[in-house]
């Protein structure tokens, strides 16, 4: 199970969201730990719902400190969290159906890609907005 790490090229320059995504990678790896190691279900969907509402959480920080740097391009930003949003909700629903059936390598997999693609590619575009805010508490 490969294992994602976050490095210094990927920061966005405000320290809070940085130990957000570090956070947000820890516990996908956490997931491909478990899924990789057989672990239960308990064990793995305590992880999986942990790393959920980390990312509802994360979504909802990261939208607020953007607007409050009147970002131009939060429109297209929010769009991308609620299609990822509304992916993990199903991921949720179906987990509770049939744990067994959404627990695997191939949710490892489609999390850390989306979640590395998603800094890299959308996060980074606000940094030289974010910039201008007043220091942001980490
Ligand atoms: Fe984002």
């Amino acid at each position: 199970m490969p294992v994602i790490q976050w490095t210094e090229d990927m920061s966005v320059g405000v320290a809070r969201l940085d130990e957000h995504h570090r956070r947000l990678i820890d516990l996908t790896n956490q997931l491909g730990a478990a899924v990789a190691a057989g672990d239960t279900e308990r064990v793995t969907g305590s992880v999986l719902g942990e790393l959920i509402r980390y990312v509802y959480y994360h979504f909802g920080e990261e939208e607020r400190l953007m607007e409050e740097a009147n970002y131009a391009d939060l429109p297209g930003h929010r769009q991308h969290h609620r299609t990822m949003a509304e992916h993990v909700r199903g991921l949720e629903q179906r987990f509770d159906r049939d744990p067994g059936a959404v627990v695997t390598a191939d949710l490892h997999e489609f999390l850390a890609d989306w979640l590395v693609n998603h800094i890299r590619s959308e996060d980074l575009l606000y940094k030289p907005a974010l910039a201008g805010l007043a220091a942001v508490p980490a």
